[in-house]
């Protein structure tokens, strides 16, 4: 099917989506240089100025347009409070995951030290709810506030059940579900007042979105990613890939678990993961989730618009799937 051969960039390139993409860059910036204490806006801006997909403020955009067919300036607001929202929680993940490098720049974290990180990260989810509120509507701002609690739960969460062997895969789709899948499913439901109607395919989408993180991290290569894999075993976050794969091991995956592991015993088990069933079980997860995300899509009128909606889910399983190594 011609749907799933194009690549996700590609597909959220429409003109009305990438036009609007312009217009939220520019208000992205003015939001991340708002503070009085430049400091605070150098910090906010080196993040938000660093790139990142903008996967969920296009999100944002092809939902207003599939449901009201057009991108007005509340629209171009809560695209960018969500930009806003996913950039401050990548600046508190990084600080907790004491991660060093993020879109391609140093972390926060690193550059300035936790502390200040941590103000930095929080200064962006509260401005991302002022300006949404000011000029947006109260239906962004809450939905938006909302969010941040669930983000909030799903990483807290995440950190309770660390090297927790007994960890569940409903344990694991719950953290994700706060700490990713929440705000693609925001991102869907500030983009119009019958965003709702966009809901579980946002969230949907966003289950699939972090899994197929989850399994990059376990699957792929430090080559391919541009980062190190491995990282979730050695941090202790027992994903959704590795829970599905301990369902047929017969001692050898466990008998890591648990506990803190030796860069070998992280090689090993990532050689046994790989030729076991995870990639395929993995896979097969995430489709199932994708045609349960379509099966969810309200009817749009806009037939480039639906053509996006639809390719999506799709379109990133593949390229995780590209990014496998072998
Ligand atoms: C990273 O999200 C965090 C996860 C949920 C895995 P993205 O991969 O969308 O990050 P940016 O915005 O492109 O940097
Ligand atoms: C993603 O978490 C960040 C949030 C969802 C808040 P992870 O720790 O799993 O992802 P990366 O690999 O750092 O982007
Ligand atoms: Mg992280
Ligand atoms: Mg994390």
């Amino acid at each position: 099917m011609p749907v799933h051969a194009v690549r996700p960039e590609e597909i959220l390139a429409v003109p009305a989506v990438s036009a609007g993409l312009a217009r939220v860059e520019r208000r992205i910036r003015r939001l991340s240089a708002s503070s009085r204490l430049p400091l605070v806006n150098r910090a906010a801006g080196h993040i938000t100025g660093a790139g990142g997909k903008r996967l969920r403020a296009a999100l944002t955009l092809a939902t207003a347009l599939a449901l009201g067919g057009r991108i007005d300036g509340r629209t171009v607001t809560a695209a960018a409070c969500v930009e806003l929202i996913h950039a401050g929680s990548l600046v508190h993940d990084d600080l907790m995951d004491g991660a060093a490098q993020r879109r391609g720049v140093r972390t926060l974290n690193a550059e300035l030290g936790d502390a200040r990180a941590l103000v930095v990260g929080d200064f962006m989810l509260a401005r991302a709810g002022l300006a949404a509120l000011t000029s947006a509507s109260r239906h962004v701002a809450e939905t938006l506030a909302a969010v941040v609690v669930e983000l909030a739960e799903g990483q807290f969460q995440e950190t309770a059940e660390l090297f927790d062997p007994a960890r569940t895969p409903e344990a694991a789709l719950r953290s994700i579900t706060g700490k990713t899948a929440s705000l693609f499913r925001a991102s869907c439901v500030v983009a119009h007042p019958a965003g709702r109607t966009m809901a579980a395919y946002g969230e949907r989408f966003g289950v699939i979105f972090q899994i197929l993180d989850d399994l990059l991290d376990l699957a792929s290569t430090a080559d391919r990613l541009g980062k190190p894999v491995g990282n979730d075993l050695r941090q202790g976050v027992y994903t959704l890939p590795l829970l599905l794969a301990l369902r047929h091991d017969r001692g050898e995956l466990r008998s890591h678990l648990g506990r803190r592991l030796t860069e070998e015993e992280i090689a090993f088990l990532l050689t046994r993961l790989r030729e076991g069933r995870m990639v395929g079980d993995t896979l097969e997860y995430c489709r199932g989730l994708a045609a349960d995300a379509l099966a969810a899509l309200p009817a749009v009128a806009d037939p480039e618009v639906a053509a996006v909606l639809y390719a999506l889910p799709g379109a990133y399983i593949d390229r995780a799937e590209s990014l496998l190594a072998r």
